[in-house]
């Protein structure tokens, strides 16, 4: 009764809830792996380089790469753990299913146009097509991310899926495009809440005011 009343409440001060918990937390503890991760990584990295350059020391953890290397495994278990409760919650709940789709590729054309004009319309709590093909294309790429580095890490466990990848070597560079990826995914993505900083009070808070219904870039 309480409760109903919050909710009527609410909703007539124009509030609408648009992320649940769980999607909530889930968000903020894979930004946190994240972080981890590719600051590891890149360290890892630079003590045996694929190409010809390496990444500045100050935006790596874990000091040698011994330390490094714990900082990644610690990561890892965070990031899988909290993208399976992610994934169970998502597919239990239909959230992928009522949230990320439909997606067609004469939708994602025509919001791709719309976003060129700076034109794209983001009402709270409905994500446009070129947002579905984003979020569905980074967990993709996670889910190559932690393939591909179980691959590096155990190449003879996990000995047929290194296979697939291309062997150890072809699961290093595997591996390190799908990290450039997920950073061009990242830096369009905070570039995309900076000019519509509303979405963050609800990825946040969960809610979003009634004032917050006006178009805009994301
Ligand atoms: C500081 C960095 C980040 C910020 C400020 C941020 C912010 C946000 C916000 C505000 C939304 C909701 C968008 C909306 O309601 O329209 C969102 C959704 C999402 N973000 Fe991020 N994000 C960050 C990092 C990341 C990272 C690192 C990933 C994955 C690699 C990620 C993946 C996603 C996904 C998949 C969604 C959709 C969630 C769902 O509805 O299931 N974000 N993010």
């Amino acid at each position: 009764m309480g409760e109903a009343m919050a909710v009527t409440q609410a909703e007539s001060a124009g509030i609408r809830k648009i992320h649940p918990l769980t999607i909530r937390w889930t968000h903020w503890i894979n930004v946190f792996a994240m972080l981890l991760m590719v600051a590891s990584g890149w360290r890892i990295y630079n003590a045996a380089p694929l190409f010809a350059f390496k990444f500045p020391i100050e935006l790596t953890i874990g000091g040698w790469l011994g330390g490094a290397l714990q900082w990644h495994f610690a990561a890892m278990w965070l990031l899988v753990v909290n993208g399976a409760v992610y994934v169970v919650y998502g597919l239990w709940t239909r959230h992928f299913r009522s949230n990320f789709l439909p997606l067609t590729p004469q939708m994602l054309w025509r919001d791709c146009k719309m976003a060129m004009r700076g034109k794209i319309s983001h009402q709270p709590g409905v994500y446009n097509a070129v947002q579905r093909a984003a979020y569905l294309g980074v967990i993709g790429l996670l889910l190559v991310l932690v393939a591909s580095g179980l691959a590096i890490w155990k190449p003879v466990q996990f000995q047929s899926m290194a296979a697939l990848i291309g062997g150890y070597e072809g699961a290093r560079l595997v591996h390190f495009l799908a990290m450039v990826m997920t950073l061009v995914f990242i830096t369009v993505h905070v570039v995309m809440v900076i000019l519509v900083p509303r979405t963050l009070r609800s990825m946040l808070g969960g809610r979003m005011g009634s004032d917050a219904n006006e178009g805009g870039l994301q």
